[in-house]
């Protein structure tokens, strides 16, 4: 007999982001330079940017280089440029895969030839229908507000917006991120619990997901568990 009870579908998050943490540790464990994790954390990246876009998430945001990342010896943040310069110039490989890409940070003080990479990944993806990609370079949660305010400022003092017209809609259409929802689930591994600087503004009623795992040994395996765990969260934004 077939049961009679109905299955429950599954939801999926609308706007996932992810922390891409944990590759100098994993690198560490194997006895390898912390550039091996990054080039381990690339490949995964790429792995479960195609996955998402596959199971049908709309929106994926990956944290791929923070404001803070510059603290960071001089050899560590070139071969992280490097390992995304790679990355761009492979990406219109991907064409068939149907992703739009958009780069979300302060990309205005990277070098040209970066620049240069990064705008033409953008406009050859743009009619993409398929999954957005956001990646946040060069990004910082506070460094994004501290832009929006400065042009909204700019805004009130050439009379085109008035004080009382600054809302949180507003703020949310100087962001990076203007016109796309908020994350519904924010998916950080490496055992860290916190945002560093992530989507500050955006993140107000994001669930959280937390694992020890590290960057380069997520898997769709985890994706998949995530999401099972953020079905079984009751999300009220402040409601009964
Ligand atoms: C994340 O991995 C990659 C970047 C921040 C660019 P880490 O390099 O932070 O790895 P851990 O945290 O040192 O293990
Ligand atoms: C966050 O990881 C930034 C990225 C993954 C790009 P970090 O490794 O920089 O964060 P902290 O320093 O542990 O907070
Ligand atoms: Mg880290």
């Amino acid at each position: 007999m077939f049961s009679k009870k109905k299955r429950v579908e599954r939801v999926l998050p609308r706007h996932i982001a992810m922390i891409m943490d944990g590759n100098g540790r994993w690198a560490k464990k194997r006895g390898l330079p912390r550039t091996a994790g990054h080039s381990a954390g690339s490949k995964t990246f790429k792995d479960i940017a195609r996955y998402a876009n596959k199971i049908g998430i709309k929106y994926l945001t990956v944290y791929a280089f923070s404001t803070e990342n510059w603290k960071r010896p001089k050899d560590e943040v070139d071969n992280i440029m490097n390992i995304l310069r790679e990355y761009l110039k492979d990406a219109k490989n991907f064409k068939d895969e149907n992703i739009s890409m958009q780069f979300i940070g302060n990309i205005d003080v990277l070098p040209d030839d970066l620049k240069e990479l990064i705008s033409n990944c953008e406009e050859e993806s743009k009619d993409a229908t398929g999954m957005h990609l956001n990646i946040a370079l060069n990004y910082g949660g506070r460094d994004e507000l501290v832009h929006a305010v400065q042009g909204i400022a700019r805004e009130v003092a050439e009379g085109r917006v008035e004080c009382s017209e600054i809302t949180e809609q507003l703020i949310s259409e100087r962001l990076y991120t203007k016109g796309q929802p908020d994350p519904d689930f924010i998916i950080r591994p490496s055992g860290e619990f916190r945002l560093s600087n992530y989507l500050i503004w955006q993140s107000a009623y994001a669930e959280f997901w937390f694992s020890d795992v590290l960057w380069p040994d997520f898997s769709p395996r985890h994706l998949e568990k995530a999401i099972d765990d953020y079905n079984l969260r009751n999300r009220r934004f402040g409601g009964v």
